[in-house]
């Protein structure tokens, strides 16, 4: 099923013609004084809360049925609609969203002290950072630097209630494959040579069909994106259709699914969509020139 625009008929305003509406209503209402004013706002609010109702009631509903929630999944994708969720609470942002918005907060600070922090990702309420200049060491400055970052990420993203700085030097590309190996082979631990380094180019999506050593098939794509590899299971979670002919934004750092348009974090893997779906990563290293991935033992 494709999503398709509804098209605009003469008397239908657009998306933008209704933002604007709203917003000089709003800035009228701003402008009044004393009981005009009070009884605007309480207007206001009385009929957010009867569409907050509402709408809470179709989203609820939408969800309990398969179809219909597919078709949410749509719908969540039209501005319009998004918009209407997002201004009513009733989608989340995603994490990954909020959190670089948080940092984005704190980051003049850090910087007028010689600092930076970087988001590299969030699993299971655990955001993880890399912090550069003044925000590593042990000095004064540093503790105050990273207990600052902490306290934005934990106190203003919902969902996040740990901060694990990583280290800086080593990336995927870096940790040598023999520093994780468990076993004599690391194939015995599910681990597949995928392909030279070199076949891998930057700012393009790989797709690899790989065995394991106990005959396990799978398809992955892999995405090198700002000198980072990443591994996903080539299934989109939408409705698990390959996700080899994706849009790869690498300005945004966004994976777009050809078949309905669902987007993702093209380096987490969390769909910016629908708040509930994402990717399936694999572990990825790069050993002696070879990307390497774990696909099971
Ligand atoms: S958006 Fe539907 S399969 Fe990807």
């Amino acid at each position: 099923m494709t999503t398709t625009a509804q098209p605009q008929t003469a008397t239908e305003p657009s998306f933008e013609e209704l933002a604007k509406r709203v917003d000089d209503a709003a800035r009228r209402v701003a402008e009044l004084e004393g009981p005009a004013k009070e009884t605007a706002e309480e207007l206001k609010r009385a009929v957010e809360a009867i569409h907050r109702a509402g709408l809470i009631t179709i989203v609820r509903r939408m969800r309990q049925d398969e179809r219909a929630r597919e078709l949410l999944f749509e719908l969540v994708d039209e501005p319009v609609v998004r918009m209407l969720l997002s201004l009513h609470g009733i989608i989340r942002p995603d994490p990954m969203t909020e959190a670089t918005r948080v940092l984005e907060s704190v980051r003049p600070s850090l910087q007028s002290h010689g600092g930076d922090v970087e988001l590299v990702r969030i699993e299971d309420g655990v955001a993880y950072v890399r912090l550069h200049g003044a925000c590593n060491g042990c000095s004064m400055v540093s503790v105050t630097l990273r207990n600052g970052v902490e306290e934005a990420l934990i106190g203003n993203v919902a969902g996040i209630h740990k901060v694990e700085v990583l280290p800086n030097e080593p990336s995927p590309t870096l940790i040598p494959l023999s520093a994780l190996r468990i076993g004599p082979d690391p194939r015995q631990e599910g681990w597949v040579q995928a392909a030279p380094l070199e076949e891998v180019p930057a700012g393009k999506i790989t797709p690899l069909h790989l065995v394991s050593a106990n005959g396990r098939e799978i398809d992955v794509i892999v995405v090198h994106l700002d000198g980072r590899l990443t591994a996903f299971v080539n299934a989109c979670a939408h409705q698990g259709l390959p996700l080899d002919g994706a849009l790869l934004d690498t300005n945004a750092g966004t994976l777009t699914c050809p078949w309905h348009g669902f987007c993702f974090n093209a380096l987490s893997g969390e769909c910016l969509s629908a708040p509930e779906a994402q990717l399936e990563q694999l572990p990825l290293r790069v050993d002696d020139g070879h990307v390497w991935i774990r696909v099971g033992s």
